[in-house]
């Protein structure tokens, strides 16, 4: 059968800080930029999941799309939007929220969920120029 990838999109807001604890404020600012902002920021963030594989015989779809419409609904957007990352999420607690280290945590959170035959990709905008892939390698 010929392998297939769908896509599915969503969006939440969530507010960062940048920073290390054991740096100091000069070096947070001249390494993180505007994001070691003291008093948090938010961005608006822009997800594409990517799912890869064989068509089934029986439905047609490689996955069903309402049912990763949920999961990532259950799994991202419930978990993220409207949220402060680096103190409502548990994952960032000690991990810089940045763009790279939300796409892992995203990747893991949906790879426990989705049939191992399919092959996952995350694709994460925190603005709409810069973004970054993570397909678990
Ligand atoms: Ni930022």
């Amino acid at each position: 059968m010929p392998k297939v990838t769908v896509h599915r999109k969503a969006h939440f807001n969530a507010a960062h800080r940048l920073y290390r604890k054991d740096w100091s404020d000069e070096k947070n600012t001249a390494v993180f930029g505007k994001c070691s902002n003291p008093n948090f920021h938010g961005h608006n963030y822009d997800l594409e999941v990517s799912v890869t594989g064989e068509i089934d015989k029986e439905t047609g779809f490689v996955m069903d799309l309402s049912i990763l419409r949920k999961l990532i609904k259950e799994e991202v957007e419930e978990a993220f939007d409207h949220k402060n990352l680096n103190v409502e999420v548990a994952e960032f607690k000690e991990v810089n929220p940045t763009a790279e280290n939300i796409s892992v945590v995203i990747y893991d959170k949906l790879r426990t969920k989705i049939n191992r035959n399919l092959d996952l990709s995350i694709k994460l905008y925190e603005t709409p120029r810069n973004f970054v892939t993570y397909s678990g390698n």
